[in-house]
């Protein structure tokens, strides 16, 4: 074993060897699109890189997943460059490589930290087996308003259930400590406050106080800060007029000195030089000059830089002019070398100086592993959302439905069961729903398929349009649609069978980087197809396809009941039929509060009390204000019932850890998936605190009639928060409402107070 020191030691042997030129070429990270024609200078790219790594002058790269380039690429680096330091290779391994599993939206609403961590381990796994080091995940943004296409990459709306999420994550990355065996380092994102983007809109403007940066957008990075994540990444847009990358209050003074943060920083693509299209830094000097300053460590280069007018050109990236800003005096030569010596750390912690190439065999086998499938379905069914089931539809009950009419556009669509963010996949083994329905249905069923309207499209391409194209050859090729004549085929197909499952939703494109939505509708002609369905009578299920809520208004009334099964991954469509089947459970539950309609947005259930409580419900004349299905709600099969409140005491210190506990009690003939959750609210204060905070939850499966006690602690620091009265963080003495129950409108209640405690609060809470 290697020990720290000594790690240490060979850090600083190989700094002291290092010119100016390598030092920054440690920092630079360049994107490596081999293949990738449009725009015409990434053809041209692979010859500009190779000279750079062989030179020194690039110490990572990100966008390479195959086992044999990532080997080329390290050769370079190690036999031709002078000092042979390793590459350091990135990826966006967002929910998964060649195993795809359910985007992280769903992961969120399985509620389920475990099995988040597990998904990340085998996503590891493959990862480091092709040669990739790192992942440009979890994506730890608070996402608010559903318009912006990337809610699908976080957790949702919950700073508690997002920290959980985000730390869960980190472990599933990195395993124990970094460096541990077929583990990547963790790379969360967007440093700070992305998800807040004005009406939605992918980059533009965000406006935060600190009350809110710091009681609802931070905890997400602190847990993965406190879980040891190794990278953090910061964010494209600038908060009140300062860009992430050269945010030095924030990714200095917060990140660093108050959350203790000692991995590397990375900024987002390109987003040092566009320091200068910010209109923040004057030139390419000035932007690497500042982002250094500010606490950066490593640039995300294209290697192609766009002129003021907006034309691409072949380059090196901003951080290449910092040995001439050290010469000149205007960056101080310890900040490079404080950043080299974090970059090369990790490389030492990671053994790539010992083992810095794959074996391209055993890649293959692990990419093939028949258990990370498994997992993957496991995942898909706890992560779906049954919203609505009408007089019990759901499970089929093979007595009487003989005949299923499978339908929509999704439903026999690989790239939209797998959802955005996938470059490695494999779309061939993708399991649709309707390869699923066939599967699980059996021969004795009769399933058939019509799609009854054309793949929904976006009214401008996709900005990853051209990274599609990569693996477009194992993409199926459009057949000529007859609009009029499908839509009829699918009608009719409804009306001849048992149960029609509609599978309808948003294609992989319309979520995601670069797919915000004006709307929450269901894209295309899918609603009118959904109402000629359900007007035949036979009654429709909806299995919702996307990565944030859709407006369901009218489906919610015509449906028999509704199934949010998002992008679900490789393993997708046979989780859903098996949980339409009643082979799984469906437990899963909202991260988000559903709309009713877009003009609600953003809408959460952890708002402040107005002085007109009584009238929260009739904000709007139009419409209520409440969401269509709240946060934290999801139906299963069966019923729970929640009794015996119990807290430890109702009057506690300052200081004191609050003991809860409660019965949740399985009413029903069947078992159920339950995640039981416990909502705080403080009554007055320092501050005014929303109506209701979640601060615990457990997810647990229930046979017919058991009953479980679960216990929950809350310790004081779930009590802290940021008041911008005091400008600190503070703990007060008040009155507190605790709810337990199966959502955020959980009833069973109970309160107690806290007083000033007869000792001092350790300083930990308070600062
Ligand atoms: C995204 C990041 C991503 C990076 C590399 C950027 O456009 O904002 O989330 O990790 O590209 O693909």
């Amino acid at each position: 074993m290697t020990t720290k020191e000594t790690l240490q030691q060979r850090v600083d042997t190989l700094l002291a060897a290092m010119t100016l030129e390598e030092k920054a070429g440690q920092l630079s990270q360049y994107f490596y699109l081999s293949g990738v024609t449009e725009p015409p200078e990434m053809a041209a790219q692979t010859e500009f890189l190779d000279s750079e790594i062989r030179a020194g002058r690039a110490g990572s790269l990100l966008f390479v997943s195959n086992p044999g380039e990532t080997n080329r690429l390290q050769h370079i680096a190690v036999e031709e460059s002078r000092l042979g330091i390793p590459l350091l290779f990135g990826f966006d391994v967002i929910h998964g490589l060649r195993t795809i599993f359910p985007v992280p939206l769903a992961l969120a609403a399985s509620w389920d930290p475990q099995l988040a961590e597990q998904v990340q381990t085998i996503a590891a796994r493959e990862a480091r087996a092709v040669g990739i080091h790192w992942a440009f995940a979890p994506m730890v943004d608070i996402a608010r308003d559903p318009r912006w296409g990337r809610i699908v990459e976080g957790a949702g709306e919950d700073p508690y259930l997002g920290a959980c999420m985000a730390a869960a994550q980190v472990r599933g990355f990195q395993g124990e400590a970094l460096g541990s065996p077929d583990r990547i380092i963790a790379g969360p994102k967007h440093f700070i406050g992305y998800g807040a983007a004005l009406g939605g809109r992918d980059y533009d403007e965000v406006n935060l106080s600190e009350s809110e940066l710091r009681n609802v957008y931070l905890p997400p990075f602190a847990a993965a800060v406190e879980a040891g994540a190794g990278n953090i990444m910061t964010s494209y847009v600038g908060i009140n007029g300062v860009p992430g990358a050269a945010d030095r209050q924030l990714i200095t003074e917060v990140l660093r000195g108050e959350l203790g943060f000692d991995g590397f920083l990375v900024s987002d693509a390109n987003a040092v030089l566009d320091l200068i299209t910010h209109r923040f830094a004057r030139d390419d000097h000035d932007a690497a000059t500042r982002a250094i300053c500010a606490g950066l460590d490593m640039e995300m280069s294209f290697g192609v830089r766009s002129a003021e007018d907006f034309t691409l050109k072949l380059g090196a990236g901003a951080f290449a002019t910092l040995p001439d800003a050290v010469r000149a005096g205007s960056v101080d030569e310890h900040l490079l070398d404080e950043a080299v010596k974090r970059v090369l750390l990790l490389k030492l912690r990671l053994g790539l100086f010992e083992h810095p190439y794959v074996d391209e065999e055993r890649a293959k086998s692990t990419l093939n592993s028949p258990g990370h499938r498994e997992i993957a379905r496991i995942a898909a069914e706890r992560s779906a959302v049954l919203l609505h089931n009408e007089g019990g539809v759901l499970p089929f009950d093979r007595s009487v439905v003989r005949s299923i009419a499978v339908i929509g556009p999704l439903a026999d669509d690989k790239p939209a069961t797998l959802g955005p963010w996938v470059f490695a996949h494999d779309l061939e083994t993708t399991v649709t729903v309707l390869e699923g329905m066939r599967r699980v249905a059996g021969a004795d069923m009769r399933v058939e398929y019509a799609p009854g309207v054309p793949t929904p499209k976006r009214r401008i391409p996709s900005p990853f349009a051209a990274l599609e194209q990569q693996s477009a050859d194992t993409a199926p090729q459009s057949a000529p649609f007859d609009e009029q004549a499908e839509f009829e085929r699918a009608v009719e197909l409804a009306s001849s069978s048992d149960i029609a499952v509609l599978v309808l939703g948003e294609a992989p494109d319309m979520n995601g980087e670069g797919a915000s939505r004006s709307t929450l509708d269901l894209p295309g002609r899918q609603l009118e197809l959904l109402e000629a369905v359900a007007a035949t009578g036979t009654p429709v299920i909806l299995v919702l396809l996307s990565g944030r809520p859709l407006d369901l208004r009218c489906a919610a009334k015509q449906a028999a009941a509704i199934l949010a099964a998002w992008h679900p991954g490789t393993e997708g469509g046979l989780a859903i039929a098996r949980l339409l089947f009643g082979d799984a459970t469906p437990g899963g539950k909202l991260p988000f509060s559903w709309p009713r309609s877009v003009g609600q947005v953003p809408l959460i259930y952890s708002h402040l009390r107005s002085h007109q409580p009584q009238t929260s419900s009739m904000r709007y004349w139009d419409e209520e204000s409440t969401p269509l299905y709240p946060f934290g709600f999801g139906l299963t099969y069966g019923e729970v019932a929640y009794s015996n409140l119990t807290l430890h005491s109702t009057l506690i210190d300052l200081d004191d850890t609050l003991k809860v506990n409660v019965e949740v009690r399985n009413i029903s003939s069947r078992p159920v998936e339950e995640v039981a959750q416990l909502y705080l609210h403080q009554r007055y204060g320092r501050a005014a605190r929303p109506v209701r905070e979640l601060k615990a939850f457990e997810r647990i499966r229930l046979e017919p009639g058991e009953t479980r006690t679960l216990p929950f602690e809350i310790p004081a620091s779930a009590r802290r928060y940021w008041s911008s009265a005091e400008g600190a963080y503070v703990l007060d003495p008040s009155t507190f409402d605790v709810w337990v129950g199966s959502a955020s409108t959980a009833e069973l209640h109970a309160e107690f107070l806290v007083q000033e405690s007869t000792s001092e609060p350790p300083t930990a809470l308070l600062n």
